[in-house]
């Protein structure tokens, strides 16, 4: 399908595709939403209750759908500021171009100028295999379909990013948030920047239990999903 990269709402950009008139990210701002819904109700979430609960300090962390690197780029420069040990996997079947890449102006729109050689890593490092990006961030990029995820019992946290169900329904479905579920290790959190009701369902029918927060700017609502099972008696 063809893809071109546009500006956003805040100025930063994202990949637009015709063809189903769908964005990587929110129109009304993909770095703003990228921070909102990852960053603030995810990353900074689990940390929060990973301090009381006195968790191990390596973060697993799954994106589903690893697409511009975004994501990936601010959780490095969260793991940074931080000093946050992260692993980080991104699934992908459809990589972005380096030629596509070059267009994206987050490094400049996040004054992170200091960090462009690790955002060209993410980029430019090889599929399938640990990558070592910073002293703070390690990433495995894997190019697959996100139904053939079979991880189990991994992740701490999934940036569950997929396409929006108007045009990717298969996606948002209960066998797919069953693959999620099963990746997570216990109380692991799913954020989405979704708030639909038959996702929010799909999410309760394999068991997580699942909170409405705010939405980012031009959304109202956005759904978190955590992974609860009773301790062993
Ligand atoms: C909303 S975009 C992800 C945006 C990304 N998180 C970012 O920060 O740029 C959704 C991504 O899912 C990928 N994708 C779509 N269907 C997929 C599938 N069935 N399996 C794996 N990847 C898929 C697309 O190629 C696209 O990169």
């Amino acid at each position: 399908m063809k893809r071109e990269v546009i500006v956003t709402a805040d100025g930063s950009s994202t990949i637009h595709i015709p063809e189903w008139n769908e964005q990587y990210h929110s129109k009304h701002g993909a770095i703003q939403e990228a921070y909102h819904v990852f960053i603030k109700h995810g990353l900074s979430y689990i940390l929060e209750i990973d301090s009381k609960k006195r968790l191990e300090n390596n973060i697993c962390i799954l994106e589903i759908g690893f697409g511009t690197g975004l994501n990936a780029f601010i959780t490095l420069l969260e793991s940074e500021k931080h000093n946050l040990n992260i692993n980080y996997t991104g699934v992908e079947a459809f990589p972005v171009a380096l030629e596509e890449v070059a267009q994206l102006n987050y490094v400049q729109q996040l004054k992170a100028e200091v960090k462009l050689t690790e955002f060209t890593k993410l980029h430019e490092v090889s599929w399938e295999k640990n990558q070592v990006v910073s002293n703070t961030f390690s990433i495995i990029k894997q190019q697959k379909k996100f139904a053939d995820i079979r991880d189990v019992n991994i992740y701490n946290l999934i940036y569950f990013d997929a396409f929006g169900a108007r045009v990717q329904p298969e996606l948002w479905t209960e066998d797919m948030f069953k693959i999620m579920y099963d990746a997570l290790k216990n109380n692991g959190v799913l954020v989405t920047y979704a708030a639909k009701g038959s996702v929010r369902r799909a999410m309760q029918a394999v068991g997580f239990l699942v909170e409405k927060l705010p939405g980012p700017p031009g959304k109202r609502e956005m759904l978190r999903a955590t992974k609860v099972l009773e301790p062993d008696l």
